[in-house]
């Protein structure tokens, strides 16, 4: 099993939309394989290909407390949106950041499992909140941008001083790894 390296926000790859999957074969398995051992440890309930920078429509899943109940979604479809849910969300390509999304109370979708079966569902409740949000990562889209224009400024404020800390930290560990001989 190998842990991918899970794409950050604004990586301009997040924003691909991801091809269906031809065929479900042994490199399929693989990936799903590896997609959950990576949300495992990345500590996330869901995963799409799309955030480990593989463009094809896999989403892994698990909801469960023990984190034993894995699911794999091969090419995931919404087909019925009804109702209204609010809810705060996060996500593993956008570290530290919660916000309230508005979607859609109850799904129904259907998807291909591993074993190349078609599976049509209806449901509610946090599954249906985290399909929605992973099958909008295949399709190049995130949570934040649901959010007012207002709230996403912050956002990018906020990401815009991390990124020049994480620099400067970076900078200041080169300087202390300079031998110092060097100094002259
Ligand atoms: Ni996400």
């Amino acid at each position: 099993m190998t842990i991918l390296k899970v794409l950050h926000f604004p990586d301009e790859r997040l924003r691909l939309k991801a091809a269906p999957v031809e065929e479900i074969n042994s490199e399929i398995a693989e990936i799903a394989e590896n997609m959950l051992e990576t949300m495992y440890v990345e500590g996330g309930i869901g995963l799409a290909a799309t955030q480990v920078n593989i463009q094809k429509r896999i989403i892994v899943i698990d909801i469960s407390e023990n984190k034993n109940e894995s699911l794999t979604l091969i090419n995931p479809k919404i087909l019925k949106l009804e109702g209204e849910e609010e809810s705060q969300e996060g996500c593993l390509s956008v570290p530290d950041y919660f916000d309230v999304v508005q979607r859609a109370k109850n799904i129904e979708f259907s998807y291909t499992t591993l074993k190349n079966e078609a599976v049509r569902k209806k449901i509610d409740g946090l599954l249906a909140i985290c399909i929605q949000h992973e099958i909008d990562h295949l399709n190049g889209k995130l949570f934040i941008d649901y959010l007012s224009p207002l709230k996403r400024d912050r956002l990018m404020k906020k990401i815009h001083k991390q990124r020049i800390k994480k620099r400067r930290s970076k900078n200041s560990e080169q300087l202390d790894n300079e031998s110092p001989n060097k100094i002259l």
